[in-house]
């Protein structure tokens, strides 16, 4: 069958390149795509903001089924307006997007289903949360700032202290450096312990989560420097015993299902539960609607099934609960970012050595922000590359990637040393 890839960042390319494996995909296109994607699929400049521009793509090229990565287009309603004409659509509807695309709706949903998650207050005024902030009732555990809508993984400020939350709610809701994202606020309580992404295919009556992984968002080793939207992960994480993963399970997917069938959401796609693993237990820090990136560079390879089957199952509302076929071992994956990123990535610095390690064992490098020029990859993005390695355990999957990315030149590159340390530290203890 012909399939269509929405989205064309490193998420993206690793979605090709497993949907690629199946004998069951035909011609696969990719809208916009990148460099790397150009290699596996066609790619293809659609106007996603305009559905039927996209359903007339869908007919022209007889596809079969469309797979959405990003949140943009999840929340502006895409994966209805396909469905409403008949398409098979992996990807969750306007309704179900706005547990990410709104973090007050996440909020509120996550309190009225009891879903365990730090206690907050949200606001549309600047007075009235500078007001909460003098008042009686402002505890100084409220430290974390967030606008409540979109804002590519950046809208999130932890304060140290109390005057460091003034300024973060007046550059939110007053000087609006988040534009429209900022126009609400969520100030909630501060959590402390280790972070999980829980990613899951859900079709709305089950759920069947993927490899746990764990994100490294900020931009600099030791977790020092602004957020990004993920500077690398790995996964599995030794820290999530059988007994916490029966928690979450209680705590957080069951509870979830049911909020969506009491809400009546119709959930066709990925549920990301982004989790802090407090002493109290698991806690809810975020939904997100889509895979995780760069979570889903580590998640498909260390899973070895039919893609399209999966996509197709949850398309179609007949995902079952089994065990997923895993592969032995661990995955990792680093992020090599462009000069300048997060702030202002440069983009036009011609990328070497993607030839010399394409044919590296356990080794896959997926492209995030790449194109081509003159015959030449370059930077176009701030995140460039993911270099994702597997390995017989995660000491192995490290050195891989590492050695890896000693290979791959572009000026003004980082990365960070550390992806996947924190694992090896915890699985001593
Ligand atoms: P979010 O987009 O809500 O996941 O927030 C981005 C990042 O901010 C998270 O990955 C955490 O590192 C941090 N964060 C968010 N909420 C909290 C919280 N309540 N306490 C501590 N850190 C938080
Ligand atoms: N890696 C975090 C995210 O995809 O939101």
């Amino acid at each position: 069958m012909n399939i269509l890839v929405i989205g064309g960042g490193g998420r993206e390319h690793a979605l090709v390149w497993a949907i690629r494996k199946s004998p069951k995909a035909g011609k696969v296109y990719c809208a916009p795509g990148n460099a790397g994607i150009a290699q596996l699929a066609e790619c293809v400049a659609l106007n996603v903001k305009d559905p039927s521009a996209v359903l007339g793509f869908l007919k022209e090229k007889e596809i079969s089924l469309t797979v959405i990565g990003p949140e943009g287009p999840l929340v502006d309603g895409l994966a209805d307006a396909l469905r409403a004409a008949g398409q098979k659509v992996f990807g969750v509807g306007k309704k179900a997007a706005e547990l990410e695309g709104s973090k007050a709706v996440a909020k509120d949903f996550m309190r009225r289903h009891n879903l365990p998650t730090a206690d907050y207050r949200v606001f549309s005024f600047a007075e009235d949360a500078l007001g909460f902030v003098h008042s009686n009732e402002y505890s100084p555990a409220f430290r974390v700032v967030k606008a409540s809508g979109l804002a590519a993984g950046k809208g999130v400020v932890v304060a140290k202290s109390v005057d460091e939350v003034i300024v973060a709610l007046q550059d939110a809701m007053i000087k609006r450096v988040f534009g429209a994202a900022g126009e609400k606020v969520v100030l909630e309580e501060t959590l402390e312990g280790e972070e999980l992404s829980v990613i899951a295919l859900c079709d709305g009556k089950t759920l069947l989560p993927l490899l746990p992984t764990q994100d490294h968002k900020r931009v600099s080793d030791g977790d020092e420097g602004p957020n990004t939207g993920g500077m690398g992960a790995y996964g599995p994480v030794p820290q999530l015993t059988d007994a916490l993963w029966k928690r979450i399970e209680a705590e957080v997917c069951e509870p979830f299902l049911k909020g969506l069938q009491a809400d009546g959401i119709d959930y066709r796609g990925v549920i990301y539960f982004g989790l802090m693993l407090t002493r109290q237990g698991p806690k809810l820090l975020e939904f997100n609607v889509r895979f995780g990136d760069p979570e889903t560079q580590v998640i498909l390879p260390m899973i070895d099934e039919d893609w399209v089957d999966l996509f197709e199952a949850v398309a179609d509302g007949r995902l079952e609960s089994r065990e997923l076929r895993r592969r032995p071992g661990a995955g990792v994956v680093v992020v090599m970012a462009a000069h300048g990123y997060p702030a202002e990535p440069r983009k036009g610095d011609v990328i070497e050595g993607l030839e010399a390690v394409a044919s590296l064992p356990g080794v896959t490098v997926f492209h995030a922000g790449t194109s081509l020029k003159d015959g030449r990859v370059v930077t176009a993005g701030g995140r460039v590359l993911g270099v994702t390695a597997v390995g017989s355990d995660l000491v192995d999957a490290r050195r891989k990637a590492y050695d890896a990315l000693g290979r791959i030149r572009f000026d003004g590159a980082h990365f960070r040393q550390d992806i996947g340390a924190r694992g090896l530290r915890l699985a001593k203890v």
